[in-house]
């Protein structure tokens, strides 16, 4: 592997995990605003809350980005400058998102529904600010997701790519398509559908601001676009994640290579396919959206998550089970995030059962299961990546200090975060809500429940990132 692939795969994860630990500290003061614990005023809360989701989607994405493109480079060469130009445009993009809440006071949310981005309880610029961030973003992200796709395009056909020659069940092939080269594949087209759409809503939006009043856009179709976007993104950054697990769980664990095999290339081509169509649970309780679309709101969550889930289960446990594994703490995060990603994905089947979303609908069990399969998930997958990758900075052996203590503060400290969620979430307490009124008391004691035990699960990922950390200054530094 070059040094200079090295080296920006160190700067994208020294970035990411100082993003990181800020992001969380948002979270935490939220939390313990909403416990009555310290006084934040409401704006400030908006801000954090909108700094904080927007932070952890951009960074968790771009993070299973870089280790895909890290690991592509053992199949195909891929484009060092897209890669360059990615980190650059991330970082600008970052600080104009930062600029346009931490001093523009911009606080619509990360999904920035319409029309809320034009309600201007901020300063008037940093709606424009933040309108461009997201534009930086886009483009670097496009160019970058785009030349990784072209990478592969050019070694493997459009079906070996989707590993098409793999669905027959006793399939020999010419060319196998390995497991790693199709779920990034796979990820990568609905990750450069959820741009394009990002481009359109940005565009429309940014049309109706410079309008003065003379285009107004359909509140409905801003809202599709807009869950299009960001529900499908947050679902293809897992999938980034597990692209990295196919590879290198069984590397790490000191098993045979994993291949794909026909129901693994089944799987992950209706994944592709339903993944697309799941974000229309979040359009159930508008009533104007054709009942149709609901139907398939509820068909698609199934489909797009029972059998990539039920593949990897499987895959993991068949390494797993009965043969002797070098557990270490990469394959010790990849398989507890898988645990932490298919808990997540249960609480959001249930919450995309329509009858179970006239209850749950915009309560607190949202965020409870979309931190499950972020903060004990992704989350997990890619601190696996970078631990393993800080390795191959210097000689590959993996030594683990303290690893026990480091897991179980992250476990114990994020189950207590989450059922805090669950917990309030059931007993239908409402999300975005800085300060719970008296019909949702319950929501304080949670509330300071969940951010004492996020508390824990902070200090776990600051003992666990230390290391990672120290490897990767130390190599970007060094004059290799
Ligand atoms: C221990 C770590 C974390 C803490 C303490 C935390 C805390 C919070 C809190 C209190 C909220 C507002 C909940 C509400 O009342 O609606 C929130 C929202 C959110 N969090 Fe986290 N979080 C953490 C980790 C993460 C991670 C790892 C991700 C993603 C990868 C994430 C993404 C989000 C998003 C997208 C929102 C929604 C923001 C919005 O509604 O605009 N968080 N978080």
């Amino acid at each position: 592997m070059e040094n200079k692939f090295k080296k920006i795969t160190s700067l994208w994860i020294i970035t990411v995990l100082i993003l990181f630990v800020v992001a969380i500290i948002l979270g935490l003061l939220m939390r313990f605003n909403q416990g009555g614990n310290i006084k934040l005023d409401p704006v400030t809360f908006y801000t954090d809350m909108t700094i904080h989701g927007l932070t952890m989607i951009g960074i968790w994405f771009v993070a299973g980005m870089a280790a895909v493109n890290y690991i592509m480079e053992r199949y195909v060469r891929t484009s060092y400058k897209a890669n360059l130009i990615a980190y650059i445009m991330t970082v600008v993009g970052v600080l104009m998102l930062w600029g346009a809440g931490f001093i523009g006071k911009f606080h619509a949310g990360w999904t920035f529904l319409y029309p809320l981005p034009f309600k201007i309880m901020w300063e008037q610029w940093a709606t424009p600010l933040f309108l461009y961030a997201l534009l930086v973003l886009g483009v670097g992200w496009t160019i970058w997701t785009v030349s990784l796709m072209i990478s592969l395009l050019k070694k493997y056909t459009l079906s070996q790519v989707f590993a098409w020659q793999h669905f027959k069940r006793d399939a020999k092939p010419e060319v196998e398509t390995p497991p790693f080269v199709l779920i990034s594949m796979i990820s990568l087209v609905g990750v450069l559908s959820c741009l394009i759409t990002a481009a359109a809503l940005d565009f429309l939006l940014l049309t109706e601001y410079y309008s003065n009043g003379g285009f107004i856009n359909d509140a409905l179709l801003m809202k599709n676009l807009t869950y299009f976007f960001g529900h499908t993104l947050a679902n293809e950054m897992l999938y980034l994640g597990l692209a990295v697990i196919y590879e290198l769980f069984s590397e790490v664990s000191g098993r045979p290579k994993w291949k794909t095999s026909w129901y693994v290339a089944y799987a992950w081509n209706l994944t592709l396919f339903f993944v697309l169509f799941a974000f229309l649970h979040h359009m159930y309780m508008d009533f104007v959206q054709p009942e149709t679309l609901q139907i398939i709101g509820q068909l698609a969550s199934y489909l797009a998550s029972i059998p990539s889930t039920g593949v990897t289960i499987f895959s993991i446990l068949v390494a797993v089970y009965g043969t002797k594994i070098n557990w270490n703490l990469a394959n010790l995060m990849f398989f507890i995030g898988t645990a932490g990603w298919v808990s997540g994905g249960i609480g959001a089947v249930i919450d995309a059962t329509i009858s179970n979303n006239f209850l749950l609908h915009n309560t607190l069990w949202v965020p409870a299961h979309f931190h499950t399969y972020n903060a004990l998930g992704n989350v997990l997958f890619s601190l696996g990546f970078f631990y393993w990758f800080s390795f191959q900075l210097k000689d590959g052996i993996i030594k683990d200090k303290h690893s026990m203590l480091k897991i179980l503060l992250i476990v114990i400290g994020g189950i207590g975060f989450l059922a805090a969620f669950y917990f309030a979430g059931a007993d239908s307490v409402a999300r975005r809500y800085a300060n719970y009124p008296e019909e949702m008391a319950s929501g304080k004691f949670w509330a300071t429940f969940g951010g004492t035990f996020a508390t824990i699960y902070l200090l776990g990922i600051i003992l666990f990132i230390g290391g990672i950390l120290k490897r990767c200054f130390g190599f970007v530094f060094s004059r290799v």
